[in-house]
């Protein structure tokens, strides 16, 4: 469904060009989730904002190709990515809280986006279409949500009105950057049951992007690495876990002390992107490398299990 290839992002700022996505690619199919996991700082909310366009004014996509169900998304003329971001691509941030107007109250923040992209003949059915999507993301009370203000709610609760804002434009797509990490566990993993059961019972796909490899383990079916603005291993779930190929990754399990903690930082640190490592960006850290990883970048190859490595065979 979306399929990134080749994905070159710079930001140019007074301190020189930062070198943010070098080569990033990976496809997310219909009907799955996929995780793209990684580091802070290593390209994640990047690699998104190329895809929407949404990128600051410093920031440019250099090369590369986006395309979803086959139209390039690069090519695309401003006002159709309009249309696609939320019609077609929904998104969802960290804090809902932040993005929430906090003197509307919830059932006319989820018309506006229903207004926006459903053919709706009056505000009667605009009404029932919200509270039938507050109904979806299992809100107990759709009819008395709809009428609260944003601080009325907990943070679950509002967490929920971020995803049914999401899917009121019956997006085919939806992207959650971080969506649990300002949430308490027990209603972290109540919204990872939301998004389990969407795309379940109503086919959703789903690009959840996290430095929690225990949300990974939880929730997706395929899942990207990514270190410094490269993607090193794409796999699926059960795989990355029981086989892990590529150094950076074997090493992110490695450190991990239970199923369900934080990445852990492999030794060493995090390059600066402004002068990033010459050939495999993974190389001053890597346990493997040889001559010909400070030289060369390694490309990302293979077909179901892919690895960005000259020393490993996917
Ligand atoms: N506006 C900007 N100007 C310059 N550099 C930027 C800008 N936005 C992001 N970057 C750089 O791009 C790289 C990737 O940032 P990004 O926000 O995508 O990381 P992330 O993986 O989403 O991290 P986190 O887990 O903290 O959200 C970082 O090195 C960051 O410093
Ligand atoms: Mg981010």
């Amino acid at each position: 469904m979306l399929r990134v290839e080749n994905l070159v992002t710079r930001f140019h700022t007074y301190d020189g060009v930062v070198r943010a996505l070098e080569g990033v690619s990976f496809e997310v199919r219909e009907g799955e989730i996929f995780g793209l996991v990684g580091e802070t700082g290593c390209g994640k909310s990047v690699t998104t904002y190329s895809t929407l366009r949404l990128l600051p004014s410093t920031g440019r996509v250099h090369s590369g190709r986006i395309t979803l169900s086959g139209e390039s998304l690069l090519d695309a003329s401003e006002s159709r990515m309009r249309e696609v971001r939320g019609g077609e691509i929904a998104m969802i941030f960290q804090d809902p809280l932040s993005a929430l107007n906090p003197v509307m109250r919830v059932g006319d923040q989820i018309a506006e986006s229903v207004w926006l992209h459903d053919d709706l003949p009056d505000a009667d059915a605009v009404a029932v279409r919200v509270e039938e999507v507050l109904g979806e993301v299992r809100m107990p009370d759709p009819a008395g949500a709809a009428r609260a203000f944003p601080h009325e709610l907990s943070g679950g609760m509002q967490q929920r009105v971020m995803i049914a804002m999401a899917l009121a434009g019956r997006p085919k797509m939806l992207i959650a950057d971080e969506p649990t990490t300002a949430l308490d566990v027990t209603i972290q993993s109540q919204v990872l049951q939301l998004l389990r059961q969407l795309k379940q019972e109503a086919g959703l796909t789903v690009l959840l992007i996290t430095h929690d490899l225990g949300v990974v383990a939880e929730l997706c079916d395929r899942v990207a690495v990514m270190y410094a603005g490269t993607i090193v291993e794409t796999a699926p779930v059960e795989e990355l876990f029981s086989d892990p190929k590529h150094p950076y990754t074997q090493g992110l399990l490695a450190a991990l002390p239970g199923a369900s903690e934080t990445l852990a930082p492999v030794p060493g640190r995090v390059p600066d992107l402004l002068a990033p490592p010459s050939g495999c960006r993974f190389h001053p850290r890597c346990p493997l490398a040889v001559d010909r990883c400070r030289a060369e970048a390694p490309e990302l190859r293979g077909d179901t299990r892919q690895v960005a490595c000259h020393e490993v065979e996917p």
